[in-house]
């Protein structure tokens, strides 16, 4: 079951955390994992940890917000069974707190990013008659969260773009889905408690973890292993759904 051997995987952000997760079990399976990073060091990192496994992976220095890196580095990898659209970026601030380049910025990696990958990977799968795609969002795409203004939008962006992937390529055999954590311990959660919070990390990590009725934070492996699923032939039925892996966040926090 869930084997992944002979599929290519392309996904980006693969450097660190969820990615990083992601890149080292689907290699597990089977799978000749392809990492596109902005952190060239961290996707190298990943690649040796998943080669001295025995398994099979490269990584690619690549910004996914610029269209032509993202063609460069497909065209090299050749072919495309699974993409994951994982690379993201935080942004802690309500509207008024929400500079124009702030937002800029985030709609380029978050939202920009993903379509550059799809414009890309898409086309490729459609010569080989099928795929599957899997988009990270987050429970901000679904929920009001405080200060979350320029991120949310993003991920309520990804969810759109994945319901809209999924209905005009059923007929090409590609299956489309999002994941929405909650608060996974990422690097990515440690940066923006440093960069927001200098003070009071550890009083806000608690807060955090304390915010999902399971009281703690996902580890990136949860989040894995429903990627892993998602992305198997498993999941054959499975298609334009959004699964939140939340500790009870969206439904249980009353
Ligand atoms: N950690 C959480 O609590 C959480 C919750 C919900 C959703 N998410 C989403 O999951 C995804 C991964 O989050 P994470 O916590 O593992 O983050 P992370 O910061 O640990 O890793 C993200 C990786 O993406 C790479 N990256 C950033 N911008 C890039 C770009 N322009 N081009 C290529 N690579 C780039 C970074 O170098 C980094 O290695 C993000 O989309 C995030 O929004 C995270």
């Amino acid at each position: 079951m869930f084997s992944l051997i002979n599929k290519s995987v392309v996904i980006t952000g693969g450097g660190s955390g969820i990615g990083r997760a992601i890149s080292l079990l689907f290699a597990k399976q089977g799978a000749a994992v392809n990492i596109l990073e902005l952190n060239e060091a961290a996707a190298q990192d990943t690649v040796a940890e998943i080669r001295l496994q025995g398994g099979i992976a490269h990584a690619y220095a690549c910004n996914v917000t610029n269209q032509d890196a993202v063609k460069t580095v497909f065209a090299s990898i050749g072919r495309v069974d699974i993409l994951i659209n994982n690379a993201g970026i935080a942004h802690v601030g309500n509207l008024e707190k929400t500079s124009e380049e702030d937002f800029d910025r985030i709609f380029s990696v978050n939202v920009k990013g993903a379509y550059n990958c799809l414009y890309t990977a898409v086309p490729m799968m459609k010569e080989v008659k099928g795929g599957v795609i899997l988009n990270m969002a987050s429970v901000a795409s679904s929920v009001g969260i405080a200060d979350r203004f320029a991120y949310s939008m993003s991920k309520g962006a990804i969810l759109t773009m994945t319901l809209s992937i999924a209905k005009d390529y059923l007929n090409h055999n590609i299956r489309c889905n999002c994941i929405s954590p909650a608060r996974v311990h990422t690097p990515f959660v440690d940066g923006f408690l440093a960069k927001n919070y200098p003070n009071n990390i550890e009083e806000m990590f608690e807060k955090l973890s304390a915010s999902q009725p399971i009281g703690r934070m996902a580890k990136p492996e949860e989040i894995a292993f429903l990627a892993l699923y998602l992305c198997s032939d498993e999941a054959g039925f499975v298609t334009g759904c959004d699964y939140p892996i939340d500790g009870g966040f969206i439904r249980l926090n009353n």
